[in-house]
């Protein structure tokens, strides 16, 4: 076992002291210093240490065309079995990486591990489960509802990375599984599992681990009620791959996105429903999202979004009603407050339409959030066509960026997002004009190009 001894070590000087102090004596500035586990001898984990020992080889450089890919250590693929969450990983697990799921604790972290471990576990690929808050009849509670019984999977409630790391040893997995990191702990650092600094130097552990037996590791991270304090944002960049688990507590449906991904694209989603069997694969999200949309009623407009390389069909709701008091209330939800108010600016200054009396609210239905500026025009649409009291014809969809000056805007691939609207069923799409040129339409779709938001209402009002 590697020899440990905690340091504290000022963030912004770097001045090393035994023991904390509430001021750093060599540039004093106060709550600086940092708990730190140094290792006072080279680190040994398992046989194949030489990765990050610092012995001479290693620190000598090569020439990037002289490194050999190999197969162990490569980029080798293997899938999850489960299709939604390999396209998020860029084409499955890639070997010896090192994954972070985040999301807010009950989302369903770890019914999802389990449902990995049901494809990918067996003889030849060992999986460890590490869970630090369940006990082992808690799992197999669990694994028994959701069917899970595979070859090859180990389980061990445990919290202490050095007994974790005995059982690697003695397991070899292929993959390890810990829920979740924020209970992990070193025994020689002083401070409580889950502060900050049990979490990175847990985390640092784990890549070394991983290295050291070409596992592929994956840490679960609870999204804090704090926020970023000790959650997974404080570890993105410690690992190759960083999904986030999201949905409404109250809905079915969950996403998977990946935020950070060293192997494949990020911003790409997976989209499951969470059932009586654990996680299932929605195939047709675009459907899901529009199911209920009120046709004929004012105030909706769908637009499509791209989520990777994934087309995705949102309904944007607008609700503007008179207000009692004197300012009058915004409200968004699922996309940036600040985007709709500028959205309601243009609207008034560019089209003449009087909001500064009416409470308005955006909603995207089915709990997403657009990060777009391609949703604008529908944005500005749905609040449009709520003031108006006049309804969007359902059958169409509605792209655009958005400008200060009222001006609408190109945006990018219109015609993957208007062929997926086409499978939808939709017959017509407005479109930037500077879009609409290059846009050969599917069959059955009509194109209309607007250059201001003006041809904009006009042609859907
Ligand atoms: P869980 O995986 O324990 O969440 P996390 O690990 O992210 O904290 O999921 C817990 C929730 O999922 C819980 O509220 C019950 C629900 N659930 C189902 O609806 N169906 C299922 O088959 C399972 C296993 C869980
Ligand atoms: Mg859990």
């Amino acid at each position: 076992m590697p020899a440990q001894k905690t340091l504290f070590i000022c963030n912004q000087c770097g001045y090393e002291t035994a023991k904390w102090l509430g001021r750093c004596t060599a540039c004093n500035r106060f709550n600086t210093l940092e708990e730190k586990a140094v290792r006072t001898t080279p680190a040994k984990i398992g046989g194949a240490s030489a990765a990050f020992s610092h012995s001479k080889d290693a620190s000598a450089p090569t020439l990037l065309r002289d490194i050999n890919l190999s197969p162990t250590r490569g980029q080798v693929r293997k899938s999850t079995g489960i299709a939604e969450l390999d396209r998020v990983l860029g084409g499955g697990l890639v070997g010896g990486s090192l994954l972070l799921l985040g999301g807010d604790p009950g989302i369903g972290k770890s019914t999802l591990l389990l449902q990995i471990c049901r494809h990918m576990a067996s003889e030849a690929f060992p999986i460890l489960y590490i869970s630090g808050e369940e006990s082992a009849p808690q799992i197999k509670l669990r694994a028994k509802r959701l069917d899970v019984d595979p070859p090859g999977l180990y389980f061990l409630a445990e919290t202490d990375i050095h007994a974790i790391q005995d059982a690697v040893k003695k397991i070899k997995p292929a993959l390890l599984l810990i829920d979740s990191i924020q209970t992990m702990r070193l025994n020689e650092l002083a401070s409580l599992p889950g502060s900050v600094t049990q979490v990175r130097e847990c985390t640092a552990f784990f890549t070394q681990l991983a290295k050291a037996h070409h596992t592929a590791v994956l840490l679960v991270g609870h999204v804090t009620k704090e926020g970023a304090i000790a959650g997974p944002r404080v570890l993105e960049h410690m690992v190759d791959c960083v999904l986030y688990f999201e949905g409404e507590g109250r809905d079915s449906y969950r996403v998977i996105r990946a935020v950070k991904n060293r192997f494949g694209s990020t911003h790409e989603i997976g989209v499951f429903e969470m059932g009586e069997k654990g996680l299932t694969v929605i195939a047709d999200p675009s459907a899901y999202m529009l199911a209920g949309r009120p046709v004929g009623v004012p105030g909706s407009a769908v637009t499509c979004s791209l989520e990777g390389s994934r087309p995705l069909l949102l309904e944007v709701q607008g609700l503007v009603s008179h207000t009692h008091f004197g300012t009058p209330r915004r409200t968004a939800n699922g996309m940036d407050y600040n985007r709709m108010v500028m959205l309601m600016a243009v609207l008034e200054k560019r089209a003449g339409y009087k909001l500064a009396t009416y409470d308005s609210y955006v909603n995207v239905a089915g709990g997403l959030r657009i990060e777009e500026p391609a949703a604008d025009a529908a944005i500005l649409a749905a609040i449009a066509s709520c003031y108006r009291n006049k309804a969007i014809d359902p059958a169409y969809l509605i792209l655009g960026e958005v400008g200060l000056a009222g001006e609408l805007r190109a945006i990018n691939q219109p015609e993957r997002r208007i062929t997926e609207a086409a499978r939808q069923g939709f017959t017509a799409c407005v479109v930037p004009q500077a879009n609409k040129k290059n846009i050969k339409p599917p069959q059955g779709v009509r194109i209309f190009g607007a250059a201001h938001i003006g041809e904009l209402l006009g042609l859907l009002l």
